[in-house]
């Protein structure tokens, strides 16, 4: 059994890649236009990695400052769970790297992979170690570099993603604050439709799978967008019921960023206003589990997001999985 302990966010912090990669400059790489891109998806530009940056190091720099917001030392971290698919390498994790980088020392460090859910999923786990009282001090981040894993000849895929990292500390908070409700989804039946075949121990690296271009993502588009909208509405409206609430009730619905026309439809199903809704989609594209703490640590930055705010995160990806929960900031 769980102790009655509340568990929230208590800092945000994020890192971004420097360059910028506009629709205008896709347009000189694939068959595709500034018009189709943000007209079907919403985006302008994307930020993607170059020279030093590497998935660890956006990992590191948005870690630093969600630990001194929230007024901790590194070394008061118990565990550091990094939400990625796509880590520096196969092991040792991006959890372990960012926690030599840090000299995090008393923490135990694991990477999940739960594709663009992987933040919540991550959320969920951490509420857990705290809750049970195995952690006080728990680091989540949420990254991903896809820029490393598209084919940047297939036009169905590479104007939709960017790289970027969020990251949040987890600490027990007052009664009522923090976490109210969450929960997770999955339907493996469904990974088909969004997948990177090779590069695992069930197809690894040879020159057929390169030739093949079986490292690089593989999506249904369409297939995808039908499921997220559904699921989206779903999970939101379950983790609003989970704690008593209505969708009426919420300050703000912080979605995964995968598409403006998800969003939309989405929230407006869910009777919420445009400004309710946070997106950052046209700057950023999808950052996959990065996509949800940066719109976080950017709302909070601004202002927008206050103190005792209702606000709902929602998410979905490879897995398929997907993911809901309803903070009270
Ligand atoms: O984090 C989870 C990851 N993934 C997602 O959430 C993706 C969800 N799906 C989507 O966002 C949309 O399905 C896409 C943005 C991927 C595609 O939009 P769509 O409105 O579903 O387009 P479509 O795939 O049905 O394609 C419509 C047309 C096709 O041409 P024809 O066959 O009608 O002649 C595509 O070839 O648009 C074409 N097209 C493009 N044209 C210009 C596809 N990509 C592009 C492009 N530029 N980049």
């Amino acid at each position: 059994m769980h102790s009655g302990k509340s568990v929230g966010i208590v800092s945000t912090g994020k890192g971004l890649p420097v360059c910028r990669l506009t629709n205008l400059e896709l347009e000189e790489i694939v068959d595709t236009s500034d018009e189709w891109i943000i007209s079907r998806t919403g985006i302008k530009e994307r930020r993607i990695i170059s020279n030093s940056e590497t998935n660890s190091e956006l990992s590191f720099i948005a870690s630093k400052i969600a630990l001194d917001r929230a007024n901790l030392k590194p070394e008061d971290l118990d565990l550091i769970i990094v939400a990625t698919v796509t880590p520096d390498m196969l092991f040792p994790s991006t959890a372990c790297l960012i926690q030599a980088k840090l000299e995090a020392y008393n923490a135990a460090a694991f990477d999940l992979a739960a594709g663009c859910t992987g933040f919540l999923y991550g959320l969920s786990v951490g509420e857990q170690y705290i809750k049970t009282g195995a952690a006080k001090n728990v680091l989540l981040v949420g990254v991903d570099t896809l820029s490393t894993i598209v084919d940047w000849q297939d036009r169905n895929t590479c104007v939709l993603f960017g790289d970027g990292a969020g990251a949040v500390v987890l600490q027990e908070v007052e009664e009522n604050r923090g976490l109210l409700s969450c929960k997770l989804f999955s339907d493996g039946n469904k990974g088909d439709l969004l997948c990177v075949p090779a590069g695992g121990s069930r197809f690894p690296a040879t020159r057929q799978t390169v030739e093949k271009k079986m490292h690089y993502i593989k999506m249904n588009g369409p297939e995808v967008f039908k499921f997220a909208v559904t699921v989206m509405i779903n999970s939101t409206l379950t983790v609003l019921e989970m704690c008593g609430k209505k969708p009426a009730d919420l300050d703000y619905l912080v979605p995964h960023q995968a598409n403006i026309r998800i969003i939309n439809a989405a929230s407006r199903k869910l009777g919420l206003k445009p400004e309710q809704v946070l997106a950052n989609i046209d700057r950023y594209g999808n950052m996959s589990s990065a996509s949800i703490p940066v719109v976080l640590d950017e709302a909070v930055e601004e202002g927008k997001i206050k103190r005792g705010d209702l606000i709902a995160l929602v998410s979905f990806g490879a897995g398929l999985t997907w993911g809901a929960a309803v903070l009270n900031w």
